[in-house]
């Protein structure tokens, strides 16, 4: 190479002068930028919302703000890795929400996908595209893109529940809408949607695992026709899964699907149940989707990289994309961990990457296909 095309190093002062000539022109040094990170860096950090200080504190919520002024009273569960961000992951959001007795929140829509855990109370409905679905304790209301949707409690006591969503997912894809005008539908209620469809239909409809009704078209739409899974129903499956083997990473787990597919049943969230049973104790792994954990039942431990988190009863932990983890069961009785993840949007993408530790400590990563 000749001279007059060699590039010799800068003098520092000429290095400075040309990295603030960039920075002022809107550019960035490839070399300076550290954003080849050899493993995913959100931030994230692994963390347990303690259902007691939650409940204490949607209480008080409920008498220092009224449900009118607050259109949905809830307390953001905000990670403290994210710096004030109303964020569970770099993914999910996440909120508690309380109604007293009589209370209503109005009809609203976006374009985020929503999910409800139900924790605590009897007597709360949520209204999704006309069909009013009850729920209690441990059901999961599935709530699609654009659907209208709203809530109320008809029983005489509070009622707490945990919603799901992928909103910090949708604000980063920057499609983020969201619908608060429900009175141009021309509805009877200018808030409230008439009930058009038959009381908890789709669940009595579908809940039948196995068979799917042949008098109802296939809705081809990309979310479950199926709108509430109920507890009940769900949760004996785990037991007679027990007679068998459990997953060596996940105990014994089911996941909730579109009945008219088998797949996830929203395009970018899946659900999941699964029981560890008394002294079981599960083997490390971690995966590129982030997952959030809610105690359906008994008590244990998860171990997120060098992190305890000892749960109990609607506790609520996040396990962070790519950390390991393993949960312990702890107590005499099975713990039951409902679950919501990213996984169909990271799998959609073909970033779904996995690994896995045996028992001899030896690991091996499962790329995507
Ligand atoms: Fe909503």
């Amino acid at each position: 190479m000749s001279t007059a095309t060699m590039s010799l190093p800068l003098a520092h002062n000429q290095r400075a002068e040309f990295a603030e000539r960039v920075r002022r022109a809107h550019y960035l040094e490839y070399w300076d930028a550290d954003y080849r990170t050899d493993k995913p860096t959100t931030g994230v950090l692994p963390h347990l919302w303690g259902w007691e200080e939650m409940k204490g504190l949607m209480l008080e919520s409920a008498k220092v703000i009224g449900i009118n002024e607050a259109e949905r009273r809830g307390l953001i569960l905000a990670n403290p890795g994210l710096a004030g961000k109303p964020y569970m992951t770099n993914t999910l959001f996440g909120d508690v929400q309380i109604l007293s007795p009589g209370e209503s929140a109005p009809a609203h829509r976006h374009t985020t996908s929503a999910s409800r855990f139900m924790m605590e109370g009897t007597g709360c409905f949520t209204t999704v595209a006309g069909e009013k679905c009850t729920m209690v304790p441990g059901d999961l209301v599935i709530n699609p893109s654009w659907l209208w949707h709203d809530h109320g409690n008809d029983g005489t006591g509070e009622v707490t529940y945990l919603n799901v969503l992928d909103v910090p997912l949708v604000a980063g894809l920057g499609c983020t809408f969201y619908d608060h005008d429900y009175w141009k539908e021309g509805d009877v209620s200018k808030t409230v949607q008439t009930v058009r469809k038959i009381y908890d239909g789709t669940t009595d409809f579908y809940s039948t695992g196995g068979v799917k009704p042949r008098n109802i078209n296939e809705s081809k739409k990309p979310y479950s026709p199926q709108i509430v899974y109920r507890y009940e129903e769900v949760r004996p499956t785990l037991d007679r899964l027990a007679t068998g083997k459990p997953d060596l990473y996940d105990g014994y787990i089911l996941e909730y699907v579109n009945p008219e597919t088998g797949g996830p049943v929203m395009p970018t969230m899946s659900f999941t149940l699964q029981m560890l049973t008394a002294g079981m104790k599960t083997l490390r792994h971690r995966h590129t989707s982030s997952t959030i954990y809610c105690v359906a039942e008994g008590s244990g431990c998860t171990v997120v990289e060098d992190k305890r988190l000892e749960w109990n009863k609607n506790d609520v932990f996040v396990v962070p994309t790519w950390a390991w983890h393993s949960h312990m069961q702890i107590g005499k009785d099975p713990a039951v961990l409902f679950a919501v993840t990213d996984a169909p949007a990271i799998n959609k993408l073909s970033l779904y990457r996995e690994e896995r530790e045996d028992e001899k400590g030896r690991s091996t990563v499962i790329m995507p296909a």
